[in-house]
């Protein structure tokens, strides 16, 4: 690679991190709702997609760790410092991405004082947190070797980190084992979400086992890249150790997932053709079994094009479980499809292209690859804080040469300021109009109706002649100055009737103390009270009854009697007797079982 290629590929970089910056910018200033295409029904998105890769690159870290302090395998150590560098920038990357997609960023403390023992976020906050501390006093000696630091006082520290590296490494091989682990399980929690080809109560195994397949994997892809880059540090033979091994926690990982879905009997769905299923068993075979065959040939794992091919198979089949999981199969609760907005996009590529130039940083000035310092002259009072004069911010800021930044500054910078904003704020503004398909699940029990809300909306708008009596048919009664309420902000209990006058609710809005003249003329007592149409138009008495009743029936005889009646008589009017079916609503998608088993 010549210098030439290698100015532009940082440039490259470069641009895309200021334009992570700007994106980063917008984010903050104009909200998650607007800057990015998450909304309610879709809160994970890119993002997480992303971070899951992050992670799951990552595993080279611990593993080495454990090959070579734990196995002894000490011929891996020139590659330790690397994996370990790797292990670091994922988990940086990890926290980093994590600041975009909190709606609070300024919460991300939270975990530390606020304990939630039954959560499986506070579980993986606090894995992350520590491990990632660690794998920073792992690499610290890294850098503390560095001329720069040749003070006593750090000289002592690294004689100290010297000493803790074993019990430290331990500690990291715990943390990151739970936390590949626990962000498995988080997926557990939604198996109505993900695809069946996805979904696994095995999933904590399945991330753990792949995690350190894709960790091998990246260092052998990490080294052909620093072997172009630098033309030394690539330890081929390490390499090929790596992809003889590899085939055990990658074929461990396979057999879990077969086996999970061949015992649920969800494997057949692998082959009915839809785009789901050929995504998978791509992941299975080209991206599992193939390698597997090509690295058991020795001829082929010996050659550089055959270890280099397989790694990027196996690479690309675990990123393609995770973002799935967490994305592409990820079932939309309302049939309302998420696509990252542009500011998102660029977000989430620009923190690994942070990444990669710090990687280039290091590699550059402190002893990293091989075991000495490059060029120690050089770096001996290590470059004033212009360091970067020789690279992209350098170049700007001298304005020695208009590099692509500079192109980058001119293009992206107008573009980005009114596209993502205006790309999304339909979505962040009226989320629930937009929706064709509500899925109501009022007690989360699994047993789905998908109501095809918009449809319902138009065809009454027509019978009806206008939009808020065709509303009205089913938003009976709304909040004040709301247009349709839930249901179930009213219909609060699944079973019982429950009353929606909230007592502390009025006196705050009308004053406190003062409030009580407002609806206890005389006495403080139910009887007296003042009743509610006096401020709320809209409640008026039902037929038979002589004030207003403020019992609202239970969530299910809410949505039934309303939906039920009308298909009832609907069923007669249009000759459709299909319409009063329970089949017509409780399809249950995708599995007869949950039907029969209907209470
Ligand atoms: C056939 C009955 C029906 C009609 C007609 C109807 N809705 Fe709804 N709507 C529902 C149901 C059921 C829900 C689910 C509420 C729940 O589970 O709490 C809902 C929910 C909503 C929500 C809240 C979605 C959310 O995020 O929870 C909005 C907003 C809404 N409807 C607006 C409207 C508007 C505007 C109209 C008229 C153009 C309308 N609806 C007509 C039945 C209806
Ligand atoms: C602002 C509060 C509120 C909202 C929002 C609300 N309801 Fe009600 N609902 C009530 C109250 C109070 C009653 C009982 C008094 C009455 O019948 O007016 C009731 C009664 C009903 C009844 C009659 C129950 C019976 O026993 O016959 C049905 C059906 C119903 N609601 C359906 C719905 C549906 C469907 C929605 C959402 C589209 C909805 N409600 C939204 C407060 C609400
Ligand atoms: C918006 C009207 C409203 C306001 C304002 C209001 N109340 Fe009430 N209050 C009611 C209604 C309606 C009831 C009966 C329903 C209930 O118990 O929830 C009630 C019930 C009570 C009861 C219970 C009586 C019983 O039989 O259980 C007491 C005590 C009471 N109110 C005191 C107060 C006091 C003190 C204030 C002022 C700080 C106040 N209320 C403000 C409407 C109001
Ligand atoms: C003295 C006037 C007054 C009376 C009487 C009154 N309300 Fe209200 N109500 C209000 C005001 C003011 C609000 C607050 C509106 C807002 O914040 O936008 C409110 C809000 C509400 C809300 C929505 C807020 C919430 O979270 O609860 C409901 C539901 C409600 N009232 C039900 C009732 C019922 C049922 C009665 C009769 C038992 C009643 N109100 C009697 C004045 C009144
Ligand atoms: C005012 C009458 C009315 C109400 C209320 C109503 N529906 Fe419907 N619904 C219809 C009609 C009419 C059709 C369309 C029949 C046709 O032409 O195929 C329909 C169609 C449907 C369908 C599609 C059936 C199919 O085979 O495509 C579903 C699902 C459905 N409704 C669910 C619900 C649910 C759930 C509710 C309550 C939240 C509800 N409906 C409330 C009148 C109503
Ligand atoms: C027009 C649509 C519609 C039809 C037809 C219908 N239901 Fe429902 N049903 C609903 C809705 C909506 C819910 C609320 C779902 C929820 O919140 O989980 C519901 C809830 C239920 C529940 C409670 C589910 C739970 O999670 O606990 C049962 C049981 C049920 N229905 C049985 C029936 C039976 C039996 C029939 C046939 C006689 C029937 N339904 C017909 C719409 C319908």
């Amino acid at each position: 690679m010549n210098n030439m290629l290698r100015t532009w590929i940082k440039d490259g970089l470069w641009a895309i991190v200021f334009a992570a910056v700007v994106a980063a910018v917008i984010r903050f200033v104009v909200g998650l709702g607007a800057g990015s295409g998450l909304n309610d029904a879709t809160p994970w998105g890119m993002w997480i997609a992303f971070k899951l890769g992050f992670v799951a690159l990552a595993g080279g870290g611990f593993t080495l760790a454990a090959v070579v302090y734990i196995f002894h395998l000490e011929r891996f150590r020139p590659i330790l410092r690397r994996a370990i560098l790797m292990a670091l920038l994922g988990y940086g990357s990890f926290i980093v991405s994590l600041i975009f997609d909190l709606g609070l960023p300024w919460h991300i403390y939270m975990p530390i004082i606020s304990w939630q023992h039954h959560s499986v976020m506070f579980e993986i906050a606090w894995c992350v947190m520590l491990y990632f501390s660690v794998l920073v006093l792992e690499f610290s000696p890294v850098i503390l070797e560095h001329p720069l630091f040749k003070h006593k006082f750090f000289q002592v520290i690294l004689h100290g980190l010297h000493k803790a590296i074993l019990p430290l490494v331990i500690l990291g091989i715990v943390l990151s084992t739970l936390h590949q682990s626990s962000l498995g399980a988080l997926f557990l929690i939604m198996p109505h979400r993900v695809h069946p080809l996805w979904y696994s109560p095995w999933l904590p195994y399945l991330f753990f086992t792949s995690a350190i397949a894709a960790g091998m994997m990246a260092l052998v892809v990490e080294g052909f890249l620093v072997e172009r880059w630098f033309k030394r540090g690539m330890h081929f033979d390490l390499l090929e150790r790596l992809g003889a091994w590899v085939p055990l926690p990658l074929g461990l990982y396979l057999l879990l997932r077969l086996s999970d879905l061949f015992l649920r009997g969800v494997l057949p769905g692998a082959l009915d053709g839809s785009w789901q299923s050929i995504l998978f068993l791509t992941e299975i075979l080209v991206c599992g079994i193939l390698p597997i065959g090509l690295l058991a040939i020795k001829k082929v794992r010996e050659s550089r094009e055959g270890l280099l091919t397989s790694a990027i198979l196996i690479i690309a089949g675990i990123l393609s479980q995770r973002m799935s999981l967490s994305m592409f199969a990820m079932r939309q609760s309302t049939g309302l499809d998420y696509s990252p907005s542009l500011a998102e996009t660029l977000i989430a590529f620009g923190i690994p292209a942070a990444a990669l130039l710090i990687y280039l940083f290091f590699a550059e000035n402190l002893a990293l690859l091989g075991d000495e310092i490059p060029n120690p002259q050089a770096t001996a009072k290590l470059r004033p804080l212009w360091m970067f004069s020789q690279d992209t911010p350098g170049r700007i800021i001298f304005a020695r040469r208009s590099g692509l930044a500079t192109f980058a500054i001119a293009l992206i910078l107008p573009a980005m300021l009114n596209l993502p904003i205006s790309d999304t704020s339909a979505n962040a503004v009226q989320p629930a109009i937009g929706w064709e398909t509500l899925r109501i699940d009022g007690n989360q029990t699994g047993y789905i109706v998908d109501f095809p809300h918009v449809e319902h909306q138009e065809r009454l708008t027509e019978q009806l002649g206008s939009k808020e009596s065709a509303c009205a048919t089913c938003h009976h009664l709304n909040y004040p100055d709301d247009e349709a309420t839930s249901c179930s902000q009213c219909h609060t209990d699944y079973y019982q009737p429950i009353s929606i006058f909230n007592h502390t609710v009025h006196q705050k809005s009308l004053g406190g103390n003062v409030s009580c003249v407002e609806c206890h003329e005389t006495e403080h007592v139910r009887q007296s009270a003042a009743i509610c149409q006096d401020c709320h138009e809209t409640m008026t008495a039902q037929e038979g009854e002589s004030v207003f009743n403020p019992f609202a029936s239970s969530y299910k005889d809410a949505l039934h009697r309303r939906c039920l009646n009308c298909h009832e008589q609907k069923a007669v009017e249009l000759d459709k007797p299909e319409l009063a079916l329970c089949s017509t609503c409780h399809t249950y998608y995708e599995s007869d079982q949950l039907q029969t088993n209907l209470p």
